[in-house]
């Protein structure tokens, strides 16, 4: 049984790295910040406050197949998301759900902002994946501007920066590299790069190929 820790701030590469380990190890891949996404959209759906902890809170009642919706991905939802997890009550309500996918028997790979500090502490391979904020903001131009040709790159960055802040800066399990995780910073990397590079790091934690 092999459990993956993948943590690390908005657009650093950490989804991409975590869906790559799962298929190279043939583990089953939980991408965490879903979850938030999805109470984001519920409280944003029911016209609620994702400052308010009662009204975050109602929205982690959300239904499975709202895990599958395209809204989860737009920059609102990320925003949400981020705002809503703060509250230590939502974190709460999600905790068992990620702990459960952590611990299930063939092991599994998570993606996040706490996996390796609170959701799997006793993984067996952790990593912290990096980027420079522009190098971050660029990646996600580079992404909108193929739909939206009026996409605003400072708008975007500036949009990374307060996410940072906010993650990293809120006191209930905040994003904050794990002292035993291996930094993977992905600033000058090629997507393949950085795959290869996360696969021989975990290779090497774990002694599996
Ligand atoms: O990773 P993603 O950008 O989808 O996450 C959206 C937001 O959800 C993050 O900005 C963060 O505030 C929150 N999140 C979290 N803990 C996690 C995963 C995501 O607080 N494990």
């Amino acid at each position: 049984m092999t459990v993956i820790a993948v943590d690390g701030p908005a657009a650093s590469g950490k989804g991409t790295i975590a869906r790559a380990l799962a298929a190279h190890f043939g583990l089953p891949w939980l991408d965490t910040g879903l979850l938030y996404r999805a109470v984001g959209v519920s409280v944003l759906r029911a016209d609620g406050d994702p400052d308010d902890p009662v009204d975050a809170l109602a929205g982690c009642d959300f239904p499975d197949i709202l895990l599958d919706d395209p809204e989860l991905r737009s920059e609102t939802a990320g925003t949400y998301a981020s705002r809503v997890s703060v509250h230590p009550v939502v974190r709460a309500a999600l905790i068992e759900r990620q702990k459960a996918f952590a611990d299930q028997p063939g092991g599994a790979v998570l993606d996040g902002r706490d996996i390796g500090t609170v959701i799997a502490p006793h993984a067996h391979a952790k990593l912290f994946v990096e980027a420079s904020a522009e190098a971050r903001a660029d990646r996600r131009y580079r992404d909108e501007v193929q739909d939206n040709p009026d996409a605003d790159r400072a708008a975007i960055l500036a949009d990374i920066e307060a996410r940072d802040r906010r993650d990293s800066e809120r006191a209930s399990a905040p994003l904050k590299r794990a002292d035993d995780a291996d930094l993977l910073d992905t600033t000058n990397l090629t997507i393949s790069a950085a795959v290869q590079r996360a696969i021989a790091l975990v290779e090497a934690r774990t002694g599996k190929r």
